[in-house]
């Protein structure tokens, strides 16, 4: 496949694009067939500094705009994404991986951020509140944090950024972006736009290196980024959070998971499996909301993974752009083999494969469902991230519930039943940011999206999403004089 020629490749500091000093690249390629997309600078220490004080510069500028101004230019942005649906969603595609439907919900699901936080860019209310010492008035106003640093993943290549840029632009905030170094292109694709539609120079900065650790050092550890937004693994976040205590910054963190999706007796099956298809199959499993552990109660334990069976069989895998294709690659043979060893360790504990269950070429490995695993398997305890259904049996609700919870995580998790009581019951008990009853698709800019316990902190999309980047502070008035 062949770069387009407006297709760009650089990182982009105080509004130009730059290649690293030294000369120095890495290679981006496609994950469905290990060709050689671009060659992307790889930028030095000096160079990743040179962002920050862009951003440290355009701060006063940028968060001294109105709120208004800031509205229209993000529906600017909002605006041209669209108009480059078929062409960002092709290049999502073809660095990631994913099949050419999902990638384009990617792209509207990323442009939804921007069209969101355009809205709430007016609406950061302050308060006022009645005071207790007689005199005084007491206000709370909401302020721009400051400059942020933005570290997200290769399985939304796109999204993940708009997710952070949204709210932080609509704040007042300044960026410091660091690109996934998988999938940097959709990110200077984002770029691109932000120059169109107007965002001034040194406001959002890319920077792309081979050395990810270096980058994050530079991000969590410089005092004049305030707020650091991280989505990744929960090993990174635990070494970001100790970085970036040396400045005590501001933190969001969101990070991994292990999804439990439970079949109580009384749900409608039909409608599991299609959840089931949706929660565990997306992106060949490549989401943090992924389910990772099928729970399936005793009297439709067999029908489920019937016809789960049945409908992963159904699924065609390749390479993302050939039409028909509803399952792409993995991102690299370390996500293969990941699975491979989920896979092998289940099945010499007693596990049976009903579909899949091998490798193919490359990055592929078929989608698989295996029944009878044991709870001691390590997918019980691991994230396979990658197109596995382990599934389990059980027998009464207090009993999946501790199985559910018996997790470090707390991201996502997913149910299915009709009884309202056990509705209730299961949603409250189910120790998870995010819980689902009778639904396997949740994505949306308008929920807030985060998670608990080792799965991390802060909220993403909806009206509280940008309280991360705000500050909230208290004016107090005295002196004013009394009551006629
Ligand atoms: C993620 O995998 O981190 C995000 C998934 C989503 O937003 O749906």
């Amino acid at each position: 496949m062949t770069v387009s020629p407006q297709l760009r490749t650089q990182a982009y500091i105080n509004g130009k694009w730059v290649d690293a000093q030294s000369g120095k690249t890495f290679v981006v390629t496609n994950p469905a067939t290990g060709e050689r997309i671009a060659d992307v600078p790889d930028l030095s220490e000096e160079e990743v500094l040179g962002a920050v004080k862009a951003a440290e510069d355009a701060f006063p500028v940028w968060s001294a705009t109105s709120p208004k101004h800031r509205q229209d230019t993000l529906m600017k942005f909002f605006n041209l994404m669209l108009e480059r649906t078929e062409e960002l969603s092709r290049l999502i595609t073809l660095e990631n991986g994913k099949p050419l439907a999902d990638a384009t919900g990617e792209h509207k699901y990323s442009a939804s951020f921007m069209e969101w936080f355009a809205s709430e860019a007016v609406r950061t209310y302050g308060d006022v509140i009645p005071s207790t010492i007689p005199g005084l008035r007491n206000l709370v106003i909401k302020q721009p944090i400051g400059v942020v640093g933005i570290i997200t993943p290769w399985n939304f290549p796109s999204a993940m950024i708009t997710r952070k840029i949204g709210p932080a632009l609509a704040a007042g905030c300044t960026c410091v972006i660091k690109a996934p170094s998988d999938t940097p292109l959709s990110a200077m694709a984002l770029m691109e736009i932000a120059e169109q539609a107007g965002i001034p120079a040194g406001v959002l900065n890319l920077v792309t290196s081979r050395n990810s650790r270096m980058v994050a050092k530079v991000l969590c550890e410089h005092p004049v980024i305030k707020k650091v937004s991280f989505t990744g693994s929960t090993g990174v976040g635990k070494q970001l959070m100790q970085q970036s205590s040396s400045t005590l910054k501001k933190l969001s963190m969101e990070l991994g998971g292990n999804a439990p999706f439970i079949v109580f007796d009384d749900a409608d099956v039909d409608e599991a499996v299609k959840g089931a298809l949706i929660a565990k199959f997306r992106s060949s499993g490549q989401t943090c909301v992924c389910a990772n552990r099928l729970f399936i109660q005793d009297k439709v334990y067999d029908e489920f993974t019937t016809k789960l069976t049945a409908a992963v069989e159904k699924f065609v895998v390749g390479n993302g752009l050939d039409a028909g294709v509803t399952h792409g690659p993995l991102i690299h043979d370390r996500a293969v083999a990941k699975v491979v060893e989920h896979v092998e360790d289940a099945v010499s504990k007693g596990a049976k494969v009903t579909v899949g269950g091998k490798a193919g070429k490359g990055n592929f490995y078929e989608p698989t469902v295996l029944v009878d695993v044991p709870i001691s398997a390590l997918v019980s305890k691991d994230e396979t991230f990658g197109p596995l259904a382990p599934c389990y049996r059980f027998s009464t609700e207090e009993e999946v519930m501790k199985l559910a919870n018996d997790t470090e995580f707390g991201l996502a998790g997913y149910f299915y039943s009709r009884d309202i009581g056990r509705v209730w019951r299961v949603a409250e008990a189910m120790e998870t940011g995010m819980v689902c009853a009778n639904s396997g698709v949740l994505s949306q800019a308008t929920i807030p999206f985060g998670g608990i316990k080792e799965s991390g902190f802060g909220k993403e999309g909806s009206k509280y999403g940008m309280d991360d980047y705000q500050i909230t502070k208290l004016v107090l008035m005295g002196g004013l004089g009394t009551r006629y």
